[in-house]
């Protein structure tokens, strides 16, 4: 594989997987939008992540919504990453229809495109979520491993923030999840993912195009926009911390997650395109262990040397699941991928790299009350 288009490829994690894969003497282009969302008003001039990549890569700005840009995009490609796409976990439930456009709807354009018009493509990578787990598998002393359903209004309203057994309803041990576990994803953004995947991999091994779709976990790291306040724990908390403002952490701070750095995600990418077998399988890609979100404040506050708190408020928003980490055996079997980055050598790294920039306040206060307009923030 030598020429090689990456969607999204302007982001966080397209930006960190260019650069990789041009320093491995490949060539690389890169079909990306510049979203404001992401890349700030004017991206040309101001947006960090698009002057990383310029100069580097063959970049066309445009949408993966529309077929007449991916046509242009993979003249002459041997494969196809595929990470363009709204990725606002809480943005994503009163965003409904444009999450849908682009994810659901620019995977099928790009998917109309390979079955219906002559192409190079040799393989598909699509970038996956854990979001699409919800809660993911969990272990009730009665029923085995099960899979709890999205928590109950009336239980967080008292607090009582734990996943149940779907059974018995009683408390569960968590586990790590395994790609064959439940999918029942508790936000929009999760439905469309998940269609997202499953839609790539039916058509490319109907195709016969190699097809693998990485449910990523949490990536965090350098290049990650400490300025988008819908997305990116780290982020979210370093900018806080950064115009020195306290940290609001939601539920009882011991919600989790399985934080993976960047560079590990680049390698899972690059062992993808590798991989030489016939493959259309979603593969977990994390580091298999969890960590509760008042630790990664706790951590950050540490690490900037600041003297704001991190403030427990019981507050929850609707979409968000308990915990999750991944069950990493099918990424090692097939993939060999092992994660070299532990939290705190990552969270370390990580905090460097934001010492050296210059982060505006977000105004994430904002970006909750627009969930709580919407009875979405409680
Ligand atoms: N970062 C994570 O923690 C994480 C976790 C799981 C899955 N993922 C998935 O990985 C992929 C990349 O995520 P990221 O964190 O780098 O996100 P990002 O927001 O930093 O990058 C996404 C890029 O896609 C571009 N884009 C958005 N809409 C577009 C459109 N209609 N046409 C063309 N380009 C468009 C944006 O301009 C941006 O440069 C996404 O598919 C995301 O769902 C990310
Ligand atoms: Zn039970």
């Amino acid at each position: 594989m030598s020429n090689i288009l990456i969607t999204g490829g302007a982001g966080f994690i397209g930006s960190n997987l260019a650069l990789k894969i041009v320093s491995l003497g490949h060539q690389v282009t890169i079909l990306d939008n510049l979203s404001p969302q992401i890349h700030g008003p004017n991206p040309e001039a101001t947006s960090p992540l698009y002057k990383s990549i310029f100069g580097k890569v063959h970049f066309i700005k445009g949408n993966v919504e529309l077929k007449k840009d991916w046509l242009k995009a993979i003249s002459g490609k041997d494969a196809i990453i595929h990470l363009a796409a709204e990725t606002g976990t809480g943005q994503s439930m009163y965003n409904i229809k444009h999450y849908c456009n682009t994810n659901i709807g620019g995977t099928a354009t790009l998917l109309d495109v390979l079955t219906n018009t002559k192409h190079s493509i040799e393989k598909l990578i699509v970038a996956s979520s854990r979001a699409i787990y919800g809660e993911g598998l969990y272990l009730c002393n009665q029923h085995g491993k099960v899979n709890p359903h999205s928590r109950l209004d009336d239980d967080m309203q008292k607090g009582d923030f734990n996943c149940k057994c779907p059974i018995c309803n009683s408390n569960v041990k968590l586990l790590p999840t395994p790609e064959d576990s439940t999918v029942q994803s508790s936000s929009i953004y999760g439905i469309t993912k998940y269609n997202q995947e499953q839609m790539s991999l039916l058509i490319g091994e109907s195709l016969r195009i190699p097809t693998i779709a990485l449910r990523f976990q949490n990536v965090y790291g350098p290049g990650q926009s400490l300025h988008n306040p819908y997305t990116g724990i780290l982020s979210i908390f370093s900018n806080l911390i950064k115009n020195n403002k306290n940290i609001t952490v939601f539920e009882d701070g011991l919600e989790s997650r399985d934080f993976v750095y960047i560079d590990d995600v680049v390698q899972s990418i690059i062992l993808s395109l590798d991989n030489s077998i016939m493959r259309y399988e979603p593969i977990n890609i994390g580091t298999g262990v969890s960590v509760s979100v008042l630790k990664v404040a706790q951590k950050l506050i540490q690490i900037y040397g600041s003297t704001v708190n991190a403030n427990i408020s019981g507050n929850y928003r609707v979409g968000d699941i308990r915990h999750n980490f991944a069950d990493l055996s099918k990424a090692k079997e097939i993939l060999n991928f092992k994660p070299k980055y532990t939290f705190e050598k990552g969270i370390s790294l990580f905090g460097d790299w934001v010492n050296q920039q210059v982060i505006n306040d977000n105004n994430f206060q904002d970006s909750l009350i627009e969930m709580k307009n919407r009875k979405l923030f409680k």
